[in-house]
């Protein structure tokens, strides 16, 4: 199979767009309801912004100096989209206020507001959540340790510091998703790393962009968790994103016994993406924490969703999951809990204990995508039915979800 393309890298491209001077040119675009809201607001930021049927994204970039937007800059439910976002407006010289649905304005914006508030932006919020009402300034490079690993929060601050006066730099606490710093060097910047830190020199300027955008690593996770659970199946996925920042659940996958390779490995515009093929099979408990946490931040539901069916897992330092769209902690562990599991939920972790049996449940998905997402993979090992609540929710990431799963799945 093709997956649609990576959310994180759209919503990077289609920002970065809208900074360059000329028309930039996506395909395979991400399709799903976060990427159309960062779309949005490009458009509202001054943008033209085309999107033809066959995912094709065209956006017409007007420089570093946007537009005021009239309205609201609506985020929905997309942390990227607003925390990403706020590093650009807050470099402008107008006021916007950035807005988001229900679940997005519960989440965590101090985290932005802080460093960029050091920048020289002035930021009003509801508690350190969204709305925000940031008012732009000529800003000023910052050094700036992150209290959090968040690839959000760096990425804004690059884009904030590619518009400040001097330069930036960000050290991070262990070492978040790299697409940030690729998609800048892909419009032309300068970005430099080293070690866990990345500067920026304010003032550069970008060219417009032409790229496939790889297919979603954090949405293949689906289907090679539900490949790996099933002894009799082999998966292959072409055109997939293999960056090393994405790429650990094939690291536990294989560990928890699938033999997993990748080949025909390319390089697009700093990205890797290649084929993987997933032959499954049996292999031992598994332990995430620290560093590969942090990793494999996106992929944990879906991990812990199929751990009965492994030999056990257990997820440590993972705080963090309880600020996503969801609370992902507590909201896997009512569910594996519904379906028969024994789990163990921990202040920021699970034990789950491997070769259980799960019977089908009524599920709730939290509107959050990736819950909903991750029981429809532990339904298909689950005995009987399972009913997913609210399981639209998975047009954040993947409208086609279920058709996909649909065509992969054999009775
Ligand atoms: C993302 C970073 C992660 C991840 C989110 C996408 C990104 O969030 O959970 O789905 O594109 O930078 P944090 O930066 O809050 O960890």
């Amino acid at each position: 199979m093709r997956l649609p393309g990576d959310k994180s890298i759209s919503h990077r491209y289609a920002m970065l767009a809208a900074l360059a001077v000329g028309r930039s040119r996506f395909e395979n675009f991400s399709p799903g309801a976060d990427c159309a809201s960062t779309l949005g607001c490009v458009h509202a930021l001054g943008c033209a912004v085309e999107h033809d049927a066959q995912g094709v994204v065209s956006i017409d970039g007007i420089g570093p100096q946007l537009r005021q937007p009239s309205q609201p800059l609506d985020c929905g439910n997309s942390g990227s989209t607003i925390r990403m976002l706020a590093g650009m407006v807050a470099g402008q010289p107008f006021t916007s206020e950035m807005i988001g649905d229900e679940s997005l304005s519960r989440r965590p914006m101090k985290r932005i507001i802080e460093p960029l508030t050091r920048m020289g932006a002035e930021i009003q919020s509801a508690d350190g959540c969204a709305p925000l009402r940031i008012t732009g300034a000529k800003l000023h490079g910052i050094e700036y340790r992150p209290p959090v690993a968040s690839a959000q929060v760096k990425t804004s601050l690059l884009f904030a510091g590619l518009l400040a006066q001097g330069k930036t730099t960000i050290e991070e606490p262990s070492r978040t998703r790299d697409h940030g710093e690729l998609a800048l060097r892909a419009f032309g910047a300068k970005v430099e790393r080293s070690r866990n830190a990345v500067t920026i020199q304010g003032g550069q300027t970008l060219h417009p962009l032409e790229a496939y955008v790889p297919g979603d690593i954090s949405s293949a996770a689906f289907f090679l968790c539900a490949a790996a659970i099933f002894p009799e199946s082999n998966l292959v996925i072409d055109g997939v994103l293999l960056n090393p920042t994405r790429s650990a659940l094939l690291d536990v996958l294989t560990a928890m016994g699938s033999r997993i390779s990748m080949v025909r490995v390319e390089e697009h515009h700093g990205e890797l993406v290649g084929t993987i093929t997933l032959v499954a099979g049996a292999g031992s408990a598994v332990t995430i924490a620290g560093a590969q946490t942090a990793l494999l931040i996106d992929e944990l539901p879906v991990l812990a969703a199929i751990a009965p069916f492994t030999a056990g897992l257990e997820v440590r330092d993972a705080a963090e999951l309880r600020v996503k769209e969801s609370d992902r902690l507590s909201a896997v562990t009512q569910n594996l809990r519904a379906m028969g599991a024994q789990v163990e939920q921990t202040a920021d972790g699970w034990r789950i204990p491997g070769g259980q049996k799960l019977h089908g449940a009524k599920i709730q998905s939290f509107g959050d995508h990736r819950i909903a997402m991750a029981f429809a993979i532990a339904a298909l090992r689950a005995e009987d039915e399972t009913a997913l609540r609210h399981s639209e929710c998975v047009a954040i990431s993947y409208p086609g979800f279920f058709e996909d799963l649909e065509r992969l799945v054999e009775r």
